[in-house]
């Protein structure tokens, strides 16, 4: 990993001396590592011919054929070999990037060329943005990502959005070359995914929501999620199902209650037993069924804020038996001892672990596993990671977690350093790392970022519409193209065209060139009065 991070930091760097004024008006986000353009304008016939030169490209070029039709072409597929087409795809093995690709524009000819199919369908993501945008120029783009993460995180449990909401969610990622779909799929308010041998995790467990305990059941079958891990898979997106433990265990101990280590006042039963034999035998058979879903090589258990609910675990008699009987001599130690042995459960069942930063504090193995940063009140966290050789995702609460308000204006969200605005998005993480004293070697071991959905105040399609937008594009143009590329003035201008097709989409979005324009929508009204702590961060 080490070493690709390398190659990619001197990809930037190299090419960026070289790069051509006019890709700095390149109308695509995020914006290309190098491009040299020309002011002579293409103009793609009516009826063009895609042509691929590798069977593995077969999905790159039915995606570019859809997309074409979407803007109004009349597109024929050529079988491989038949006919050099007027856009031509390949992989080039001289390309060292798997997702590196060049796109190369000329009056005859398109060409991309990928070193990877998901490079090829980076350059097809670029093309169409250009096409669409009316920037269709003689040229060369030769692109490869900063970081190889480049995620969204989605809250279900909270507040639940749907398959249809998922893959349009989906899309607009894939429009800005985002990779991992993080699948926040149980939580304290419900149960998101179903479980075959646990049906009532889904019918009892999925009962509920942030703002309506009572919400009828709400859950995708497994059938629902196997079509949208491919329907990612399509787009060269990855879905890390995300499973909680031992703590926000509240929806599945409702459904399970011979399960739960119970919890504090504050937030009962927040906890699963971590003294039952049972209950690793169950969170293992769970985590069996989640695995048969998703082909990604990572599985993420949680491990975050136990110590909320972890009261019950110092009178639960089976937890007592199993602290005495292992010689440990406080709940820590338990919460320990359950992460090592599901850090081995995730082994076997052939995935590597993926956890919340405070799984560090459990001496948790960095060469199986990867940490997600999310206490950006605690850098020396981050140091921990990076020091102690963590493959690291970046995902501070400030100024990555979207359920932050991102205008002075704003009343629905949290604030806590202020608002995460776009440009805060934007500038992360170069502005943070003299911050932070985050040196070269350590940033070595940042394999991405990742901005974050957490929907207790994000009921409806419009609220995540509201919150999502455009902070996602900002977060996808900073973990693709390298610092000395970015800027926001540019980034700004570019903004422009993404306006123009959420406006087309219909997409609620906070339009930061007039805040007023679209208002801020209506939190959720809850049905009790009193919301469970449990379901609020700290
Ligand atoms: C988290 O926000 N509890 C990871």
């Amino acid at each position: 990993m080490k070493h690709l991070i390398k190659t990619l930091a001197g990809f930037c760097l190299g090419l960026f001396f070289v790069s051509g004024v006019a890709a700095q008006n390149l109308r695509v986000i995020p914006m290309p590592a190098h491009a040299e353009m020309t002011s002579r304008t293409v103009v793609l016939k009516q009826q063009p011919v895609i042509s691929v030169l590798s069977d593995d490209l077969s999905g790159e070029a039915s995606f570019l054929a859809e997309q074409l039709r979407g803007q109004g072409y009349r597109v024929d597929v050529a079988r491989r070999g038949k006919i050099r087409g007027d856009i031509l795809l390949g992989i080039d093995p001289a390309l060292e990037g798997r997702e590196e690709y060049r796109l190369t524009i000329a009056e005859e000819r398109i060409e991309v060329k990928g070193g990877s199919p998901a490079g090829v369908f980076y350059g097809v993501g670029t093309l169409l943005q250009l096409l669409e945008n009316g920037d269709l120029r003689c040229g060369e783009i030769h692109d490869a990502p900063r970081y190889a993460w480049r995620g969204y995180m989605l809250d279900e449990s909270r507040h639940f959005s749907g398959e249809e909401r998922v893959k349009e969610l989906l899309d607009l990622m894939a429009r800005f070359k985002m990779n991992r779909f993080h699948w926040h799929l149980t939580d304290a308010p419900g149960w998101r995914i179903e479980i075959k041998r646990y049906p009532r995790l889904t019918t009892v467990g999925g009962i509920g929501n942030n703002s309506d305990p009572d919400y009828p059941a709400e859950y995708y079958t497994q059938k629902q999620i196997r079509d949208i891990v491919a329907y990612a898979a399509a787009r060269h997106i990855e879905i890390i199902p995300e499973i909680d433990m031992p703590g926000h265990g509240t929806a599945a101990n409702r459904a399970y209650p011979e399960y739960s280590g119970g919890g504090s006042e504050d937030y009962p039963d927040f906890t699963f037993n971590v003294g039952k034999e049972e209950t690793y035998e169950y969170l293992t058979n769970i985590l069996r069924e989640v695995r048969d879903l998703f082909p990604s090589k990572w599985m993420h258990i949680g491990g975050d804020e136990v110590a909320f609910g972890i009261e019950g675990w110092k009178t639960d008699p089976h937890v007592r038996a199993l602290m005495k009987r292992e010689g440990l001599t406080d709940v820590k130690q338990a919460e320990r001892y359950f992460m090592h042995r599901m850090t081995d459960t995730v082994a076997a069942l052939g995935r590597t672990l993926v956890g919340w930063d405070e799984l560090m504090d459990l001496n948790v193995d960095p060469r199986s596993s990867l940490i997600m940063w999310w206490r950006h009140d605690r850098p020396n966290y981050l140091h921990k990671a990076l020091d102690n050789d963590y493959p690291t995702v970046i995902c501070p609460r400030h100024p990555l977690y979207l359920d932050f308000v991102q205008h002075a204006s704003h009343r629905v969200g949290r604030t806590w350093d202020g608002p995460c605005t776009l440009q805060d998005v934007y500038a992360f993480p170069d502005s943070e790392f003299g911050r932070w004293k985050v040196d070269a070697e350590q940033q070595a071991h940042i394999v991405g970022m990742q901005v974050a959905a957490w929907t207790e105040l994000m009921q409806n399609r419009k609220r995540v519409d509201f919150m999502t937008f455009p902070r996602l594009c900002a977060l996808a143009e900073s973990a693709w193209t390298c610092p000395e590329r970015k800027s926001y003035e540019s980034f700004t201008l570019r903004m422009e065209d993404v306006y123009r097709l959420l406006d087309g989409m219909g997409i609620y979005y906070f339009d930061p060139r007039d805040p007023e324009r679209h208002t801020e929508p209506e939190g959720p009204v809850f049905r009790k009065k009193e919301q469970p702590k449990a379901d609020f961060k700290d």
